[in-house]
């Protein structure tokens, strides 16, 4: 029997120099990287956790069937936050550990937030193109000071962003159903979708989320209203929101997450969105911090199963 095997998933990881890959190689372990430079498919992930017993994952889908072809498998160390590509209830029932990085991206994901409305707001993306295409021609856009931002969600990200806007001269309104007080205003959901000026999603996937800003809601925003999207695709009518987009009821939208990953939909075609690929947590120091936090839990978590002394 060879050293505790450990597969990486994920898509983006240093490489063994890096302080992170060194320490789990320190530790001991048999380090596999996933070789395809994307989220590998669920064969691939298979056959990247043939023995392992860790895994440090990305956004990949850890299927039922992926725990059952890993009965070694007794940790798994998302670098990142979101859980919504986990069969957690599949893992709990093998006594497998899951681990995520809440810490590490929130500045990230809350700076590319801001990042994207500005764009959105200031029709920058959309001016680089037209520049690229030889034309000089200045596009008129519009303030975020002033405007309300409903902000969905008040975990570590909604609240930096709540932050951030505010430095900006904006008024913001919340809600979160696991939030009772606050700094911020709450309101309840159809009323913030429908009296903000811009929306701004930072609530995770699950079954009570999935579709929460719907054609319905959609219809009630504000026209000229403006939708940010830097938690996941799942959240919006995203059919919904290409139309409204393209009707002119909705000014502009920055979207980081799709239903669909790789995204290569109808909304590559609207000149009014500010498109990026899921990448909110893409700040070299977010991501250096977010493989050390994910390795601490996996070695943890190898502990605890007693794979490692
Ligand atoms: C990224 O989307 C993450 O969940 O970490």
């Amino acid at each position: 029997m060879g050293p505790p095997r450990v597969a990486v998933t994920t898509t983006t990881f240093g490489p063994p120099e890096t302080v992170a890959h060194r320490r789990l190689l320190d530790a001991g372990l048999d380090v596999v990287v996933n070789p395809f430079g994307r989220k590998p498919t669920e064969g691939e992930t298979i056959q990247l956790l043939d023995e392992a017993v860790g895994v440090m994952a990305g956004t990949g889908a850890l299927t039922e069937r992926v725990f059952e072809a890993a009965p070694s498998l007794r940790v798994v160390s998302r670098v990142g936050v979101g859980i919504d590509s986990i069969d957690v209830a599949a893992a709990e029932a093998r006594g497998i550990s899951i681990y995520t990085t809440p810490e590490a991206l929130t500045d990230s994901v809350a700076e590319l937030t801001l990042g994207l409305m500005l764009a959105a707001l200031r029709r920058i993306t959309e001016a680089d193109r037209v520049l690229r295409g030889h034309e000089w021609r200045p596009l008129m856009g519009t303030l975020l000071k002033s405007k309300r931002v409903g902000v969905i969600g008040l975990g570590r990200i909604g609240r930096r962003v709540a932050a951030l806007v505010t430095t900006f001269g904006a008024d913001v309104v919340a809600c979160d159903p696991f939030v009772d007080a606050s700094d911020w205003q709450l309101v309840d959901l159809d009323e913030l979708v429908a009296t903000s000026d811009i929306v701004t999603l930072h609530v995770p996937l699950s079954s009570e989320t999935q579709g929460l800003l719907s054609a319905r809601r959609l219809a009630s925003m504000r026209r000229g209203g403006v939708v940010i999207n830097a938690a996941r695709g799942g959240l919006i009518d995203e059919e919904a929101l290409y139309r409204a987009l393209h009707d002119g009821a909705l000014a502009a939208a920055g979207l980081d997450c799709y239903a669909e990953e790789p995204y290569d939909g109808p909304l590559t075609n609207a000149p009014n969105v500010v498109l990026t690929p899921h990448m909110g947590s893409y700040a070299a120091e977010a991501r250096e911090q977010m493989e050390l936090d994910a390795v601490e839990h996996l070695l943890d978590g190898l502990r605890r199963a007693r794979v490692l002394t």
